[in-house]
């Protein structure tokens, strides 16, 4: 390991089927230090939960409350908190550079509705309680494209039930993918949930709230379509 690399995260649980590719990753000087110095305040641990987690504990008010799985660099999450101070963001992610950069963009941004998760976040969402959410963002999650690794993919009807489960009465599910395959593939298992809504009726443009992300930048670049799901639950 180079003074640039970071661990790759630890399994939670050793042999479980995992939605997320182990990876290292080189961390900046400005993520390594904001790292250091902002973790004990915005950081949760989620290998370090013994038990039920109350997401109240990690804010000082309280405000409805929005999961995003997989934050990546965490540029989606920190604008959408930067444009919605009223509601509380809990974006999770297993990739460290990339937790670095979104606590650097907390700062810069003073961002007092923003906490990051580092782990699995299957497991912190099966901690939390039933109905606390007011939203689930999943913005382009790995599409695991071979067939023998679908059994990966975050979106599938299990995942979706648990997800749905976590969120209030009325909470949105907002998913984006630029593979197309597995655009259909979360489109019937969303709509085969029976507690779920489809809003749209389909694949709706990309509402204004959601950014454009570094994934989304590089798929459009190469000439793929984009699409959005959102569906609410009764
Ligand atoms: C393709 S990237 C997209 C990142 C970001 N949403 C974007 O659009 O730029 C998917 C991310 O999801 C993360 N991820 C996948 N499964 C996860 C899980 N179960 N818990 C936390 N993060 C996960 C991966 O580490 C990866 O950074």
């Amino acid at each position: 390991m180079t003074s640039t690399d970071s661990p790759a995260a630890p399994p939670a649980h050793p042999g479980r089927i995992r939605t997320f590719h182990p990876r290292r990753g080189r961390m900046g000087d400005r993520q390594r230090d904001a790292l250091a110095r902002l973790w004990p305040t915005y950081g949760l641990e989620i290998a370090d939960l013994d038990g039920p987690c109350d997401p109240a504990t990690l804010f000082d008010r309280r405000a409805p409350l929005v999961l995003e799985i997989g934050s990546g660099m965490g540029d989606a999450t920190a604008a959408m908190a930067a444009a919605d101070p009223d509601r509380h963001y809990l974006a999770v992610e297993v990739h460290t550079p990339g937790i670095g950069n979104l606590l650097d963009l907390v700062e810069r941004h003073r961002l007092a509705n923003v906490r990051v998760a580092r782990g699995d976040a299957l497991d912190l969402v099966r901690a939390l309680p039933a109905g606390c959410l007011d939203a689930v963002h999943v913005f382009f999650p790995d599409p695991w494209p071979k067939a023998r690794h679908h059994k990966r993919r975050l979106i599938q009807p299990a995942h979706v039930a648990l997800l749905r489960s976590r969120l209030a009465p009325g909470g949105t599910l907002h998913c984006a993918t630029d593979w197309a395959e597995y655009a259909e593939s979360m489109r019937q298992t969303l709509t085969a949930d029976p507690d779920l809504v489809d809003v749209h009726g389909g694949y709706p443009p990309r509402p204004a709230h959601r950014p454009v992300t570094k994934f989304e930048r590089r798929a459009l670049t190469a000439g793929r379509e984009i699409f959005d799901l959102i569906h609410r639950r009764r």
